[in-house]
């Protein structure tokens, strides 16, 4: 069996780089080792930059998006009892749309085979040959060697391309917390996102429908979801999203739960030979920046497009530069998600002076336009090329 690119993983990073290469007409084979039902239906992110949905749309998978993406502006820091609008379209020029991994993944799984794409549920890659590239993988109780030219290695966190690199070096941060992230059929209790900080812990309100709201809470990272009933996570939402004038937050049925480490992760290079690591398989961000799955999408923008200069006219220069391309934005992005995630969590181990250059810091980006336009423009999404 051969293709020209194998491509490891049917998250949103494999999925779209197999998108993108067909429309350059190049092939591909995606391996997921999960099955469909459970792709589509995996609970993650859901705040895109206009980066990403200007992707999606202009390679003729924004269809839905355009009719159910729900078109942002601005979002609220909440913290003291008050709110804080960060106004980010009349800072940046930009907007951010809510529409959930899961449907960009429904999307683009429907749109590759529509338009005749292999994409193979239930086939785990047990091994890859990066030098003269080839990867393994057993499916239908069966082993098959998958022959190519490249290996993308999109299979997240957990994968096994990471490890393929060898001389690796990587950088990390855990944090001492986590977050419990619900689905509740209530319409949002708001239009806008609010990341609120309060002393009992950070909390997020998100949406996904004018009928659906996603909410986060910031708990201990060996949180026990069994020791949170439906009334427990309504009321320490309420607690934490309270204000002085008393914002009232709706609650409804909770249809689905998870416990969510948080995490800053970096390996370096992304490139092995002709092996290629993109999206959560070569970085990880804590997720109140929102900026995963973007990454995601900005690698595999940067890859499609130097593996396309290869096949048109040989050149390996944007392949040579693929690395260093990615990680300058990378580190923006895990720069960005590490300081909201310090701005608006409460750490158990800081001492008072910390608490209180932590307040002093909300108020500064509360009350100043340039700090505001910094995370604006930060989390707006800078541009990729
Ligand atoms: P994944 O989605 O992890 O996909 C990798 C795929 O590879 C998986 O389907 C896996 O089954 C498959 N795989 C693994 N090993 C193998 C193997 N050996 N063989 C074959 N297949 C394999 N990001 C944002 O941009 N905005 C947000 O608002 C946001 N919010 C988030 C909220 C939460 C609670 C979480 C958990 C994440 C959030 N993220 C957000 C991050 C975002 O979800 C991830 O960055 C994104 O899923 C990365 O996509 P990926 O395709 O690289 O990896
Ligand atoms: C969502 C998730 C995030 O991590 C974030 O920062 C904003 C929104 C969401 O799931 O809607």
């Amino acid at each position: 069996m051969r293709t020209q690119v194998a491509i490891i993983g049917g998250g949103p990073a494999g999925l779209l780089l197999s998108h993108l290469l067909h429309l350059w007409g190049i092939d591909s084979v995606v391996l997921e080792s999960r099955d469909r039902e459970y792709v589509e239906h995996r609970q993650r992110a859901g705040m895109l930059e206009q980066g990403t949905t200007d992707v999606l749309r202009e390679s003729g998978v924004g269809e839905r998006l355009d009719r159910e993406g729900l078109v942002h502006h601005g979002l609220e820091l909440r913290f003291g009892g008050a709110g804080h609008r960060v106004p980010l379209t009349d800072l940046t020029g930009r907007t951010v749309t809510v529409y959930a991994q899961t449907e960009i993944v429904k999307d683009l799984v429907a749109r590759r085979l529509a338009d005749g794409g292999d994409v193979r549920f239930e086939a785990e890659v047990v091994s890859l040959d990066a030098s003269a590239p080839a990867v393994t993988f057993r499916s239908g109780g069966r082993t098959h060697t998958l022959d190519c030219d490249y290996i993308a290695g999109c299979d997240g966190f957990h994968g096994v391309s990471r490890p393929a690199v060898p001389g690796l070096r990587t950088f990390s941060r855990d944090y001492p917390f986590a977050w419990l992230g619900i689905l509740a059929d209530v319409p949002p209790s708001t239009e806008e996102l609010i990341y609120a900080n309060h002393d009992r812990g950070f909390a997020l309100h998100s949406l996904r429908s004018p009928h659906v709201s996603r909410l986060y809470l910031q708990v201990s990272p060996d949180e026990d979801l069994a020791a949170w009933s439906d009334a427990r996570i309504w009321d320490e939402l309420a607690a934490r999203f309270a204000t002085d004038d008393g914002w009232k937050l709706h609650d409804g049925p909770i249809t689905d739960r998870s416990v969510t480490p948080m995490r800053s992760f970096v390996a370096e290079p992304m490139r092995h030979d002709r092996l290629f690591l993109a999206g959560d398989a070569a970085h990880i961000v804590p997720p109140t920046g929102a900026k995963g799955l973007n990454l995601a999408v900005s690698d595999v923008i940067i890859l499609a497009r130097a593996l396309a200069e290869r096949y048109a006219s040989g050149s390996r220069t944007l392949l040579d530069g693929y690395s260093d391309a990615c990680l300058r934005r990378v580190w923006r992005a895990e720069h960005f998600s590490y300081w909201m995630t310090t701005l608006l969590h409460v750490d158990p181990h800081a001492t008072d002076f910390e608490r209180r250059l932590q307040r002093s810091h909300l108020d500064y980006v509360a009350s100043s336009d340039a700090a505001k336009a910094s995370l604006a423009e930060n989390y707006a999404g800078l541009p990729i090329f």
